[in-house]
């Protein structure tokens, strides 16, 4: 009868609602916890420009007709300077996110926009790029620039584990619903990887031919601050993750050892009805919300933190 389907509608719509709270509720206890580790990252890694720049400030009167000195100090402080404006930034990103801005866009765009930064890295390295998208629009409602972020931190990552001459493969695919996939190491609730394979989905394959990652790391990988890097921050994996979790998809990771890593990416794609209706809006990419000046509060803010930690 139409008063049950009435009844029916509306519990969905309740257990909908409960969901997304609950949902909401988890990620924020999520970055709650690893509030801490972060700090304590944080602490440790502007510490060590912070001594440098204290050394060379104290030197400064004493050696100020020095040369030499005078311009080691204003190229060495200019490098520290940037290394922790740049570790305060993407911490910022990472604890309190910039609201991602979804737009229709296409995800084959997006990596050509990728690769075309990476461009010079990947002929230094002589790395042979492999790339194929094989539905030629992966259309989905997301963040531009967030998931250029995802998709450079992934490959960055890539090209670092491989010496020379590695190959670097790209595979882009759409996958129809209940195409069940495999599942490694990832990172969510169950319910909602659940709910991502019962619908149609872009998964991204990112692989290298590199050195592989000893499976005691892997737990660690998406941890912020983990690294095996000398100069790793260790905050790529994090902030990709964080981004792949808002756009309400999951990351997945395998390897092996002197073999390489694979790294997988399942976002949702826009629902069919829905695919059809917003086409003719497509064409101007206006479609969304409006730009925000979050990019220049945000260097506001980096800049008020940077003088609060200085002194
Ligand atoms: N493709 C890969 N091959 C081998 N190891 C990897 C790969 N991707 C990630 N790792 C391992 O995971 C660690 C964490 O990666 P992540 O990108 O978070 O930090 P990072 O690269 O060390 O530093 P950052 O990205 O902040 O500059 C790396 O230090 C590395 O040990
Ligand atoms: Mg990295």
């Amino acid at each position: 009868t139409l008063s049950y389907h009435i009844a029916v509608a509306i519990e969905n719509i309740r257990l909908y609602t409960e969901n997304r709270k609950i949902e909401e509720k988890m990620r924020r206890a999520d970055r709650l916890a690893s509030l801490g580790t972060l700090a304590a990252g944080m602490a440790h890694e502007i510490k060590n420009p912070l001594v440098s720049l204290k050394t060379f400030t104290q030197l400064l009167p004493e050696r100020y007709r020095d040369r030499e000195f005078r311009e080691d100090f204003s190229k060495l402080a200019g490098q520290e300077v940037d290394r922790i404006n740049n570790l305060v930034e993407r911490l910022l990103n990472f604890a309190r996110p910039v609201e991602p801005e979804f737009r229709l866009l296409d995800l084959g765009e997006v990596m050509d926009d990728t690769l075309l930064l990476l461009r010079n890295k990947i002929a230094d390295q002589k790395i042979t790029v492999r790339k194929d998208f094989t539905d030629r629009y992966l259309e989905l409602e997301g963040d531009r620039e967030k998931l250029k972020q995802v998709f450079l931190n992934i490959i960055i990552n890539a090209l670092d584990s491989m010496r020379e001459e590695g190959v670097l493969t790209i595979d882009g695919r759409m996958i129809r619903n209940h195409n069940s996939g495999e599942i490694g190491v990832h990172r969510g609730l169950d319910w909602k990887l659940h709910r991502l394979y019962s619908r149609d989905r872009v998964m991204v394959k990112i692989s290298d031919t590199g050195e592989g990652i000893d499976p005691r790391d892997l737990p660690y990988l998406f941890d912020p601050f983990f690294t095996t890097k000398d100069t790793g921050a260790g905050l790529g994996l994090a902030i990709a993750h964080n981004i792949i979790e808002e756009h309400g998809g999951i990351t997945d990771v395998e390897s092996v050892v002197g073999r390489g890593t694979t790294f997988t990416i399942t976002l949702p794609l826009k629902e069919e009805g829905k695919r059809q209706k917003e086409k003719g809006k497509m064409g101007s990419r206006e479609w969304g919300v409006g730009s925000s000046p979050e990019g220049a509060k945000q260097s506001t803010e980096v800049k008020r933190l940077l003088r609060s930690v200085a002194s």
